[in-house]
């Protein structure tokens, strides 16, 4: 870890007890526990899942693989910390702790998960965790009204925080340069993921969500799950939206790249483009699902510059012809989690902030503020039953079909970056990082 991290890191902790300090208060609790959550296991199965750590836990520490550790706050006290150990010849146990964090924290060490407890504050303890991270005499309790106050300050990152996902994004890049050679190359998805993984320094289980490899038509499955290991006959096209961690804080990166064909070409190009102006809207102030939809509008625009729709973008909006090409969210808070919470705040003391209608996917739906780090990513994609829709609806004879033809064997474009809104220009994490490659 540079040293940037450590010296960053008492601010942080800093501003993390004063939000806590916040909620306890409006919510009416004397101590914080975060549990870090339990490994689980397969079904009559000694397997375990990959160890997925409470957000929250992360948020106070970069301890990302340490189940059964839980962080006890008293307002006006030093955090303690209480760090499982086990003594276990079957698996590694975690090391020593220590780190530019350690000094920060009361430590106590302890063998066995279930003596947690022991070091446990009782009384009124808001008890953030999992339901089956319980341990005997504290039983996680999630109060809604202490969530929604660390779920809204969580939004706005500390330098830190931002520090950490520079480096994600630095990470996920040379994951994304090897991704692009080994399309170039020919590789089947799986090769492409391989790739993906070796260049990042990743295995499958650290990644912060499941790759999405899509060769051809397979960019038009937003979600696409598999890595396919057989190669195509022609490898048309590739989309890749593929992250990287990095102290618990995550990168979320899409890029497409086509492999000479002009016309799919011109539509990445010109998502691309938009992508750009729409990251320099990320602005204090400026309400992230009005972005959302001038991002229709201009998606609309490269629909008819390219002669795919034959309407005026405001038209198409009206129509909701847009949301058959781009049926999904602008993009996301990003952080802890690739999809930060808290996106649908009304405030900090709870309450929704509702989607535009006819947008149910919207993630993100706050105006932006300094600190806040968001994810831009606008798409076009060509699929099969949203192009039925539009083929039996009253707008059919706006669609140029031979060209959405052509189109549809390249699947689909997506461009995503992850922007920190600031007070001056937005910082974009992604394209920095793919420039300092
Ligand atoms: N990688 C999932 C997303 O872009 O939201
Ligand atoms: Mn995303
Ligand atoms: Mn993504």
């Amino acid at each position: 870890m540079p040293q940037s991290h450590a010296k960053r890191y008492p601010e942080h902790l800093h501003r993390v007890r004063a939000s806590a300090d916040r909620a306890l208060e409006e919510a009416g609790f004397d101590h914080l526990l975060v549990g870090a959550g339990i490994e689980k296991f397969s079904f009559l199965d000694d397997r375990p899942y990959p160890f997925r750590p409470n957000p929250h836990f992360k948020h106070w520490l970069p301890l990302t693989a340490h189940p059964g550790c839980w962080i006890a706050y008293t307002p006006g006290r030093r955090p303690v910390l209480v760090y499982v150990q086990p003594d276990d010849f079957w698996h590694l146990p975690p090391e020593a702790p220590e780190g530019y964090w350690a000094e920060h924290f009361d430590i106590r060490i302890v063998r066995n998960a279930r003596d947690a407890a022991q070091h446990l504050p009782t009384g009124r303890c808001a008890v953030v965790a999992e339901a089956d991270a319980a341990i005997p005499g504290v039983t996680p309790n999630n109060p809604e009204r202490l969530l929604a106050r660390l779920h809204w300050d969580r939004a706005t990152k500390s330098e830190y925080e931002i520090g950490l996902m520079r480096e994600a994004n630095a990470r996920a890049v040379k994951g994304h340069a090897a991704a692009r050679r080994a399309f170039s190359e020919g590789g089947s998805e799986l090769e492409i993921h391989r790739a993906y993984l070796a260049a990042t320094g990743h295995s499958d289980h650290d990644l912060p969500y499941q790759s999405i490899v899509g060769l051809n038509e397979h960019g038009a499955v937003l979600h696409y799950q598999h890595h396919r290991a057989d190669k195509p006959g022609t490898s048309r096209s590739l989309l890749i939206d593929a992250g990287a961690d990095v102290g618990g804080y995550c990168a979320d990166i899409t890029r497409t790249w086509g492999n000479g064909d002009e016309r799919f070409q011109a539509l990445v190009d010109a998502v691309d483009s938009e992508q750009r102006a729409l990251v320099d809207g990320v602005r204090p102030g400026r309400d992230y699902a009005q972005l959302h939809l001038e991002c229709h509008q201009r998606l609309g625009g490269v629909l008819e510059r390219l002669g795919i729709v034959r309407m005026a973008p405001h038209d198409q909006v009206e129509a909701g012809i847009t949301t058959r090409f781009f049926p999904h969210g602008l993009g996301h808070f990003i952080g802890l989690q690739v999809h930060d919470v808290g996106g649908h705040l009304a405030g900090p003391e709870g309450g929704l902030r509702e989607r535009p209608a006819d947008h149910p996917f919207l993630r993100l739906t706050r105006p932006l503020e300094a600190g806040h780090a968001v994810t831009i990513e606008p798409g076009i994609y060509f699929i099969d039953s949203f192009l039925a829709d539009l083929a039996a609806g009253p707008h059919k004879d706006v669609v140029d079909w031979g060209l959405v033809d052509e189109l549809k064997p390249f699947g689909g474009v997506r461009i995503e970056d992850d922007v920190v809104c600031t007070e001056a220009a937005p910082e974009n994490l992604s394209r920095d990082a793919f420039a300092a490659l």
